[in-house]
């Protein structure tokens, strides 16, 4: 199970120790939310911040493109020090370029899904991408709440991935808090995108802590083992 905290509920006149205090928090990676304010009704920022904030950590940088036109960004966050670059269904044809060009660049390959978008869109693709995204809130904000309506998508992609026995972690973002995360654990998601939950905790590393705990213990692999 992986833990991203992101880093767009962070105190972003401190976007350097804020990246440093994930590093030191025991999370897995470190989630860029991208808003171009087209795609979504927000703008939060480029390329810059992560290679300003790229040599403080190791950390996995998982940066999510809620763009209109990634395909002007790729090259930007993939030379920034993105390792995986994820990019919207919604865009339609422009999609499986998009793909093409992310792994030409060296990088993972994510395919994120918005609330009202049938499952179904993202079927074409589910044998090149290394993540799929599934938006448990509409994007654009932090803070909002989550939409249980999202957890049947969870679940075919997990029915999908098992029966295809593909490779693609299932990722939920948005609203991931230690009751929602138990929830998606449940339903087959193993990557927890958590902006509010994670950043505005007084005590970062306890709350990675307890959330890897709670979707271990709902990790329905683990449950079979225990039987
Ligand atoms: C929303 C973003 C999310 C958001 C998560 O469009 O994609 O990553 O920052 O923040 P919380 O956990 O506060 O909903
Ligand atoms: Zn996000």
């Amino acid at each position: 199970m992986i833990i991203a905290p992101s880093l767009l509920a962070s105190d972003h006149a401190r976007f350097g120790q804020e990246a440093g205090r994930a590093s030191r928090s025991g999370a897995d990676r470190l989630h860029f939310d991208i808003m171009d304010g087209h795609f979504v009704p927000n703008i939060s920022f480029g390329p810059q911040v992560v290679r300003a904030v790229r040599p403080l950590t190791k950390l996995f940088f998982d940066v999510h493109l809620m763009c209109s036109r990634p395909d002007i960004l790729l090259e930007p966050f993939a030379g920034a020090g993105a390792d995986e670059i994820t990019v919207h269904v919604e865009l339609g044809e422009q999609v499986a370029s998009l793909i093409w060009k992310i792994r030409k660049l060296g990088k993972k390959v994510g395919l994120a899904i918005n609330p009202p978008t049938a499952i179904a869109e993202v079927q074409p693709y589910l044998d090149q991408i290394d993540l799929l995204l599934v938006m448990t809130v509409n994007p654009g904000f932090g803070g909002q709440e989550f939409i249980h309506e999202t957890l049947p998508k969870i679940q075919q992609a997990e029915t999908w991935r098992r029966e295809k026995r593909l490779p693609y972690r299932i990722a939920v973002d948005g609203g991931i808090n230690f009751q929602t995360a138990a929830e998606c654990a449940r339903v087959g998601a193993d990557t927890f995108v958590s902006g509010t939950t994670m950043f505005r905790a007084h005590n970062l590393r306890a709350a990675v802590k307890k959330m890897r705990q709670i979707v271990n213990a709902n990790d329905p692999a683990l449950a079979d083992l225990k039987v």
